[in-house]
Order: structure tokens, then sequence, then C-alpha cells
């Protein structure tokens, strides 16, 4: 197998998982980052963000010299003696307050490349992006390339989810290659020679197109399933056995089929709203993902409807929050409907005892969390509290002592956000129990 130089340009979820998984398949990696606080941790060796299996990769391969940090786009494409063959843009691309996405910083990377590469190199896009951002990605270049030095523009949109993204990234479901040339296709197939997984080799507007498609195909089935919650509820059946029904035909299938409180994270909200927002700039009102957001933002509000339908009033009424994080897993509360949740609680003046295994320091520093006492673990969280929510499915909400919770609330009231519990045993351990779509 080929072992290529490579740069990677934003150390964040993405760019630090693809460039430790990288080097961990043999290449030699400089990963690159603009936030001086969050470089300088890496280079002393601190993981800036929570990903089960990538602190280990990340010490093995800068223990064998194949992992390196820097602060410019200059010094990763041209670390001493090398030069990189790739380079990839992992930068964010945050949504903009009409829903579009914010490319600013993928034009900025964009034109560093540009003034300094100095031979052939495969410029990819890894950050999701709108369809055509390659076709910009690739003007931009040419315009500051002044030596007209030789590159090919690549769409490899990246898939995996966080929690699992070691797992995802090195056992990838697809590989998705939007090239321009034989000699880029080339490359990036030596790239990832020795990972499972088909290689889709595509235009560069259609690869885009796949992650956007995708991402809002699963946040579509998210929403659909709530939307089916809500109509159980209405009629006394319950959502689990219909999903399982329904997941069971092959043309379907059982995953995503899971009601809750709501899509979040650094991902599905953004990218829907992005999907919208190019379909509708390129003249296609795709009305259906507009549905699917309107669905989602409802069902945010489950928690709401269900604790004034117990509990009447809530001025001045204790609300523990289990879990924080948009998923197990991960520290990151980027869009969690916990967010929404508690600054609707908080506007019906809510006393907020919230906890989370990993996410607490990111929740902490939230403006929206103000007010919010946090607690170290459950039982300290759900102490004198009028109603348990069930937010994130974290395993050690799982295995709670739901007798032991019981004794110590004001009043037994546990609302299960992710349908975690068995209704039955938290009724027997003396709860008033509600379920989604139950
Ligand atoms: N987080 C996910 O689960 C996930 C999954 C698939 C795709 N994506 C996509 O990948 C992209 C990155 O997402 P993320 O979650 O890693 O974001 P992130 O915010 O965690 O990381 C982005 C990093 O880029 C750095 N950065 C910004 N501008 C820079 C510049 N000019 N030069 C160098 N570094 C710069 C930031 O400091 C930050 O560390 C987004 O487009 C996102 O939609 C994310």
């Amino acid at each position: 197998m080929n072992k290529y130089n490579i740069c990677v340009v934003g150390s964040g979820y993405v760019g630090l998982v693809t460039g430790s998984c990288l080097a961990e398949l043999g290449h030699r990696v400089v990963c690159v980052d603009s936030d001086r606080k969050k470089l300088s941790a890496l280079k002393a060796g601190k993981i800036p963000i929570y990903e089960p299996g990538l602190p280990e990769i990340i010490k093995r391969c800068r223990k064998l010299g194949r992992l390196h940090f820097a602060a410019s786009v200059k010094e990763g494409l041209n670390p001493p003696g090398q030069r990189a063959d790739v380079v990839f843009i992992a930068v964010g691309t945050p949504p903009r307050a009409d829903g579009s996405a914010d490319l600013s910083a993928v034009e900025a990377v964009a034109e560093e490349i540009a003034k300094n590469i100095k031979d052939y190199t495969v410029v990819v896009d890894k950050s999701t992006v709108p369809v055509e951002t390659g076709d910009w990605v690739s003007r931009t270049i040419s315009r500051f390339n002044k030596k007209g030095v030789p590159y090919d523009v690549v769409s490899n949109p990246e898939f995996l989810s966080e929690g699992t993204a070691v797992k995802d990234f090195l056992n990838p479901d697809r590989i998705v290659l939007g090239v321009t040339s034989a000699r880029a296709e080339k490359v990036m197939r030596g790239l990832y020679a020795s990972l499972p997984g088909p290689v889709i080799v595509t235009d560069v507007k259609s690869a885009e197109l796949i992650k956007h498609a995708s991402n809002s195909f699963l946040a579509t089935k998210i929403s659909f399933i709530n939307a089916v919650s809500a109509l159980c509820e209405k009629v006394g059946a319950d959502v689990s056995q219909v999903a399982h029904g329904m997941g069971l035909d092959k043309r379907i299938g059982p995953l995503f089929l899971r009601p809750g409180i709501g899509f979040g994270g650094f991902c599905f909200p953004k990218d829907l709203e992005a999907f919208y927002w190019i379909s509708k700039q390129k003249g296609y009102d795709f009305s259906l993902l507009k549905a699917v957001k309107d669905i989602n933002e409802f069902q945010k509000s489950w928690v709401i409807r269900k604790v004034e339908e117990k509990l009447w009033n809530l001025e001045g009424k204790t609300i523990a929050l289990l879990g924080l994080a948009f998923k197990p897993h991960t520290d990151d509360m980027r869009f969690a409907p916990s967010v929404d949740i508690a600054q609707m609680l908080s506007q019906r003046r809510v006393k907020i005892r919230a906890t989370d295994p990993v996410a607490m320091p990111r929740a902490q520093e939230m403006p929206a969390m103000k007010g919010v006492t946090f607690c170290r673990n459950a039982y300290e969280c759900v102490k004198g509290a009028d109603c348990l929510v069930l937010i994130t499915e974290w395993p050690q909400f799982k295995d709670l002592d739901l007798k032991r919770a019981f004794k110590i609330m004001r009043t037994p009231l546990l609302l299960d956000g992710r349908n975690l519990y068995d209704p039955a045993k938290a009724r027997a351990a003396g709860f008033t129990y509600c379920g989604v779509g139950k």
C-alpha cells in the first residue's frame, strides 16, 4: 500500500478523527487548526474532544512519528523535509441565520492552500457542504494559485457519527469519492486502500449531494416515527410495537425508527436546513424538509407538554434532566435538544438540575444553560425533584436504580424521552411513567 503525506485542516470532531485514523493506516499526517488553545492542548497530548478510542490512536501514532500538529496551512502542507500529496478541508460549516451554510472557513482554507502548494496536490473537501461548493473551491484555488501549480478538487464526504467515530471511519459503509480526474481518483483509492467497504466514484456534485441527501433522509426517518408517536399517544397505541412491525420490512429497516425528544447535534439540524436552502436557491421548493424540521421542533416540546399535563403549575418545581449531550458517548452540545428543553423550562421558572457523564463542562460554558444546577451523578440530580426527564440514553442511566431514585424524589414522575426504561419496571418502582408514543 502506498503511504501518503497528508495535511488535514480543521482538527475538530471530523478532522482529528480523519487525521488520526489516516495516520493509524500508516500515512504521515499533519493536523492543522487555527484555534491556538486547541492546538496547544493537542501538542501537549491532551485530546480536546470526547471520542472513544481516539486518545489511544493519537498516542500511538505520535509515538511512531506519523501524526503531528501545526498552526498554519503553510506549515501543514510543507513540514520539514516533506510535502503534502493530499490536503483535507475539515473545517466547520455552521448555519447562518437564514439556514444556509456558512462557507467562509472553507473559502479561507482554499485560499491558503492555493498560496502554499508547490507541486500537484489533491484538495479534498471533507466538510459537509452544499452542492457546487467544489466548483467554488476550485475557482478560489485557481485565483490565488499564481504559479499555476496543478491540483484537483475531490469531494469525500464523511459519514462518521460522534461517539462511534473511530469505528465508523475504519469500517465505513461506503467511501464516496467525487472526482474530476483519474489521477485524483488513483490517489484517493490509494489512501483508503486498506479500509473495508465499497468505494463509490462519482462526479463532485453527486458526491456533495449524497451527503446532504443521506443526512436529510435519516432526519426524515426520525421525524416520521416521531409523528407516528404523536398519533400513538392520541389513540393509546404503542409506537415501539409500530416501529418494530415497520422495521421488519426490509425496504424500511429498523434503524433510525426510534422515537424520542427530537434530533440534534452538529449535523442533522444544520444539514437539513442547508439542503432545504440550496434546493430553494436552485429553484426547487423541497417542502418535505421543512415538514421534517417542523415535526422535530414540535417534538422538542414533548417534555413541556407532558410535565404540564402531570404537574399542573411549573413555577418553583424542580426538574432533573438526565443527560445533556445530543446522544450518548459524546460531549458535543451543539444543537442538543437539552438546550431547547432547558430554555423552555426556565421560561416557566422551573428549577433545573442536570447531569451528564461527559458533556457537563461544555454545557456549563453555554449561556443558554445559565441557572441550571449541575450535579455529579444521577442520584444527586434527582434528589428532591418533582420530575425526572431522561434526555440522553447513556448506559449509566439505563442502569439507574429506580427504587432508590423513587425514594429520594419529591414527586415520582418519570418522563422517558428516549424510551430507555421498561415501563412495567418503572411503575413497579413507584413511578408515574410516560414514554414517547406510549
Ligand atoms: N461532527 C460530526 O459528527 C460530523 C460528521 C460528518 C461531517 N461533519 C462535517 O464536518 C465538518 C467539521 O465538523 P466538526 O464537527 O469537525 O467541526 P468542529 O467545529 O469540531 O471542527 C472544526 C475545526 O476547524 C477549525 N478551523 C476553523 N477555521 C479554520 C481555519 N481557517 N484554519 C484551520 N482550522 C480552522 C476550528 O478551530 C475547529 O477546530 C462540518 O462541515 C460538519 O458538518 C461533521
